[in-house]
């Protein structure tokens, strides 16, 4: 079982799976600095606010979409045992099951903007922009979802380079709306600051330890059964 399985090596759902999910992170990341950038009333002639606006709005619906194509071909991929429960209610899954349900929080809370930002006009303001503020809080946990879950934050440098290039942009975002003096109030501004800050060192501290050390496959919750040959005998694990 285990040579049929290396033979025929990861499937193509796998594949998709990561590359959609750092497309999502991608466009999450635009899509919030356009967001910054609308609100800030940022505009040249070249582009005008309503080509921001709709920017915004079409990157968010494309990062959706690119959620939804992950997600399903997560499922979809029989190497590791996901459904699409453990996609919507975190924590309930078998497959690393902490980092996973980060990856569930992250797309519930996106849900939840994207569904009353459709229905704007059905609902008062304040609570569209209450749930709108969401975002920044589905950003840093998807981000720890895709460093606890992904095959290629180890491997190869692109996703790290991705990963912390995305960052900067994000806290350059809250920087840039906390400089022009939102939120009102100083305390609130000075915690947006604070989180963005203690979020970069807290990742500076944790990843050498954690996804970046031995036996990440291990620790972060991978079923017995699929870890790599040195702690397990499953071949096709050996590649994840
Ligand atoms: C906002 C929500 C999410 C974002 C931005 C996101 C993004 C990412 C990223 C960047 C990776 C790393 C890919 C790589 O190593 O190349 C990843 C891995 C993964 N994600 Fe998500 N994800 C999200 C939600 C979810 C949800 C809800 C699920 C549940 C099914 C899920 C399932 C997975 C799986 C199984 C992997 C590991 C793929 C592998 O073996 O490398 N993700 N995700």
């Amino acid at each position: 079982m285990t040579s049929v399985l290396a033979a025929a090596g990861p499937s193509v759902y796998w594949y998709v799976t990561r590359s959609t999910g750092a497309v999502a992170l991608l466009l999450l990341t635009v899509a919030i600095a356009l967001g910054v950038a609308d609100v800030q009333r940022l505009s040249t002639p070249r582009w005008p606010r309503f080509v921001v606006d709709s920017l915004h709005r079409n990157v968010s619906l494309l990062a959706m979409a690119f959620l939804v194509a992950h997600i399903l071909t997560s499922v979809l991929d029989s190497f590791a045992p996901i459904s699409l429960i453990d996609a919507v209610i975190p924590f309930t899954g078998s497959y690393r099951p902490f980092w996973l349900g980060l990856g569930a929080i992250s797309f519930d809370l996106l849900l939840a903007v994207t569904i009353t930002s459709l229905l704007r006009q059905r609902m008062g303001f304040a609570s569209w922009r209450a749930i709108h503020w969401l975002t920044y809080a589905s950003w840093p946990i998807a981000l720890l979802h895709g460093f606890g879950t992904g095959s290629d934050v180890k491997g190869g440098v692109w996703l790290m380079a991705l990963s912390v290039g995305c960052l900067a942009v994000v806290v350059a975002a809250v920087l840039a709306r906390v400089i022009s003096g939102w939120p009102e109030r100083a305390a609130w501004r000075a915690a947006a600051l604070g989180g963005a800050g203690v979020f970069s060192l807290f990742l500076l501290l944790w990843l050498p330890s954690g996804p970046l050390g031995s036996e990440w496959a291990r620790r972060s919750g991978t079923p017995p059964s699929l870890l790599p040959p040195s702690q397990s005998t499953h071949a096709h694990a050996s590649t994840r």
